[in-house]
């Protein structure tokens, strides 16, 4: 499809309170911005996201994940509004879809909806009663004749209950003679973009009201908002991955990442967590572990597992309150309490309980390397840099900082002694 997209994220975003641009502002571990972006690039290969306020963190924030997006910088102090901001835009092709930039809940499926036809404006409207504080859709005799913003209402024009979604698919026509065209005679003293459709009506060009559905068009303006907002995508990426086989106990307790993929048959139970890049295949994920960047292969882990960035678990069951921290693990049972970091474990080792890879000495990282078939036992220190060669043993609390060759037993305990009768001697008869 020959479509151009603009998107609109120039605006403050005020009511979110925040440092951090309203539009950079996260939903299900991905910013809100990143959302509509992706589902732009479904059905364009021209999009240009218009700036101003905190532009150039926006634009490298944009920049560092995506490649030929276009940057234009709105004159908001000479052009506030909607419109100002498509001011001195010229895209690609022919129709060009216009998105804000805080509609994270946006889909593909949408946005093809918008683009079908060839209306001088497709605009996306909603019914709700009562009516929120949108532009409203004035109809008379069937067909649209302007946008009415809610400041500018009177008040039989405040009960309409049409709604402007705030997005729209229009003719290049529309933009290069309509645009420069819009004045900011209104409650705001701003250039509304919502000034084009009386044009068209005024020229005697088609305007379409598409009907769409609230749910995707919800605005973000508030953290409120922006936890409905997550609310609902966290749905939906329930909803997807079950549909395609995971399953979830308690799914409402469950978080997921937009960017997290499943195959084969996966099992997810209660409050579990996964963020970031993780790559869950036919494996089973017991009650809040919380695994992040990570990749798990037919393996189960938890209840209540950390599994941090870099790591790879295969073939392998890690039990409650194992951490594990970049490191690949293959066919490794570590059941109990334990600190795994920047290490590589082979087929058959077992981890005993409270087992600490010690890979931090305050300035450096350093790896421990263990081989196939290692039994190491409970409450062991391995001291890192260090090697575990196949088939060796550590004997239960030992601190190991040598490497332990193959087929050897290494044991570093200090001698246990008896003294027989202590405790009289030291407590006194009776006690
Ligand atoms: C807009 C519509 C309103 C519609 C509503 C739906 C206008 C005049 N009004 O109102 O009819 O019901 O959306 O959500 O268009 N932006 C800029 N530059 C600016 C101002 C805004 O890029 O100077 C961007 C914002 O970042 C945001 C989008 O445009 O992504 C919408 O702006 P916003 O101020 O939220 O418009 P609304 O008042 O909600
Ligand atoms: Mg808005």
């Amino acid at each position: 499809m020959a479509l151009s997209v603009v998107i609109l994220a120039a605006g403050q975003g005020t009511r979110m309170k925040s440092d951090t641009p309203k539009v950079l502002h996260p939903i299900s571990g991905k910013p809100m911005l990143f959302h509509s972006i992706d589902a732009a690039q479904k059905v364009s290969d021209d999009i240009t996201v218009v700036l101003h306020h905190q532009a150039e963190r926006i634009q490298k924030a944009v920049e560092a994940v995506y490649e030929g997006i276009a940057f234009h910088l709105q004159d908001a102090v000479n052009y506030p509004g909607t419109g100002g901001a498509m001011r001195g835009i010229s895209p690609r092709h022919e129709r060009t879809l216009i998105l804000n930039g805080d509609m994270p809940l946006i889909t593909e499926d949408s946005l093809r909806l918008l683009a079908e036809g060839d209306a001088d404006i497709n605009m996306s409207v909603l019914q709700l009663d009562p009516p929120p504080a949108y532009g409203r859709v004035i109809i008379e005799d069937g067909r649209v004749q302007r946008i009415v913003e809610d400041k500018d209402c009177t008040p039989e024009e405040k009960a309409v209950t049409t709604l402007n979604a705030g997005i729209y698919c229009v003719s290049r026509h529309v933009i290069d003679a309509y645009i420069p065209r819009l004045n900011n005679d209104n409650a705001q003293r701003e250039y509304y973009l919502t000034d084009i459709v009386e044009m068209a009506v005024t020229e005697g060009k088609t305007v379409h009201p598409v009907i769409v559905r609230a749910e995707e068009f919800l605005g973000v303006n508030s953290k409120l908002d922006l936890a409905h907002a997550e609310e609902m995508m966290q749905r939906r990426i329930r909803e997807h991955w079950m549909r395609e086989g995971v399953t979830m106990h308690l799914p409402e307790t469950i978080y997921i990442e937009s960017d997290v993929t499943f195959e084969g048959e996966c099992t997810l139970e209660n409050g579990v967590t996964l963020l970031g890049d993780t790559h869950i295949v036919h494996s089973h994920i017991k009650a809040h572990s919380v695994i992040e960047d990570a990749t798990i292969i037919d393996s189960d882990a938890g209840p209540m597992a950390r599994i941090r960035p870099q790591t790879t678990l295969e073939g392998t069951h890690v039990g409650n309150f194992v951490e594990v921290k970049k490191s690949t693990l293959t066919g490794v049972k570590a059941g109990h309490l334990s600190y795994i970091g920047d290490a590589t474990i082979g087929e058959g080792s077992n981890i005993g309980a409270g087992v600490i890879t010690c890979n931090y000495d305050g300035k450096a990282k350093y790896p421990t390397t263990i081989g196939r078939n290692v039994f190491v036992g409970s409450d062991s220190q391995l001291v890192a840099p260090v090697t575990l060669e196949d088939e060796t043993i550590i004997a239960a609390g030992s601190t190991v900082t040598k490497d332990v060759p193959t087929g050897a037993l290494a044991i570093s305990r200090t001698p246990m002694k008896i003294v027989a009768g202590f405790f009289n001697k030291f407590f006194g008869k009776g006690q």
